[in-house]
């Protein structure tokens, strides 16, 4: 496994990192979710993401029960506030200061390394929410700071406030060769302002590793078959993007790599991008995801790839 640095943060954390949305605490057993934790600390992944209202807190209280038995500075643990958890929501000074002790308690640490504000709050003005952040920063309950999903506008918004509060050092977007919206506007301003990407369905959510085949119904066991998770998988189970997907197959096999490996080398081919927040409901998954850690694709891969999957991108 190989490490970057967090924007301009002290953070050196995985090129694949494991995320909990839909899966820990959730739509995966423990007895697998555990055994994901496990495979990961093996393959060198030091770098977690979660957030409060996964599973209702349910995600924060499983990783808090699995990182509680290893060394507090062996891993990297993200989380985020905004979406309603119990009646509350957004990015006040009240909510900041609530949801920060809330999902320490579930996590069961005195500290996150990086704590995510999951979207824009637009009922909250910006300097409320970012005096708040500055607040638990210097209170030591988080050491770094991150948002997902903010637009060009509202990031520079942010930085004009530097050094005034704290600055952020992680953008959270959606990312993969299906879906590069952020090349437009996010990773150019986050480059020039040292502010890392890490980025969310990497996979496509499982598109990308070319199990869903156009015309067929999803195989049993997976996140597109299950009446739980699959309404999130809507927008690629579209046949011509199933079609293009499987142009991928012998760029792939022409490399000796799988799928999965080829789409996630694809996202940290840009040195912008810190890492890449997979998903995974088994071990295996883990485990061949994570050996797409220092894959480089050559200029001629990346144009194979753009031929196969062109039509279908959103950019
Ligand atoms: N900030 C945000 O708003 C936001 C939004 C979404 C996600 N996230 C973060 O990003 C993380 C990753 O998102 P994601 O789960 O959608 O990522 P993903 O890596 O694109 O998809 C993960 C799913 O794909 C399947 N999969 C993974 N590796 C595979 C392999 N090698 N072979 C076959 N199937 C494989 C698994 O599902 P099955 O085995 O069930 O098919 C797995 O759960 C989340 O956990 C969360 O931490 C953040």
């Amino acid at each position: 496994m190989r490490y970057r640095r967090l924007g301009s943060s002290d953070l050196e954390v995985s090129e694949i990192s494991l995320g909990s949305w839909l899966t820990y605490g959730g739509g995966v057993s423990d007895a697998q979710a555990e055994a994901c934790v496990r495979k990961a600390f093996e393959v060198g992944i030091n770098f977690f993401d979660t957030a409060n209202v996964y599973s209702r807190g349910g995600a924060e209280e499983f990783l808090g029960n699995q990182l509680a038995q290893r060394p507090r500075d062996s891993y990297v643990l993200a989380t985020k506030l905004y979406f309603p958890m119990n009646g509350d929501r957004g990015l006040s000074r009240e909510q900041v200061l609530k949801q920060i002790d809330a999902s320490l308690a579930r996590l069961r640490t005195d500290y996150v390394d990086l704590y995510q504000c999951h979207r824009y709050d637009f009922d909250t003005p910006l300097e409320e929410t970012m005096e708040a952040l500055t607040e638990v920063v210097r209170q030591g309950k988080v050491r770094h700071l991150g948002f997902s999903e903010w637009t060009a506008d509202q990031i520079e918004a942010a930085l004009a406030l530097v050094p005034r509060v704290e600055k952020f050092s992680s953008s959270q977007p959606q990312y993969s060769l299906l879906y590069r919206v952020p090349e437009r506007e996010v990773i150019p301003l986050c480059k020039e302002n040292g502010i890392s990407q890490i980025v969310w369905s990497p996979l496509a959510q499982g598109t990308l590793t070319g199990k869903y085949r156009p015309g067929e119904e999803p195989a049993q066991g997976t996140r597109a078959a299950s009446s739980q998770m699959g309404w999130s998988m809507d927008r690629f189970r579209d046949d011509d993007v199933l079609e293009a997907v499987q142009q991928l197959v012998p760029v792939a096999e022409g490399l000796g790599i799988t799928m999965a490996q080829l789409a996630l080398a694809w996202v940290l081919r840009k040195e912008n991008v810190a890492s890449a927040i997979i998903g995974a409901s088994r071990p295996e998954q883990v485990e061949e995801n994570a050996a797409a850690s220092g894959i480089a694709l050559d200029h001629a891969i990346l144009e194979a790839i753009d031929d196969a999957v062109g039509d279908v991108v959103v950019r």
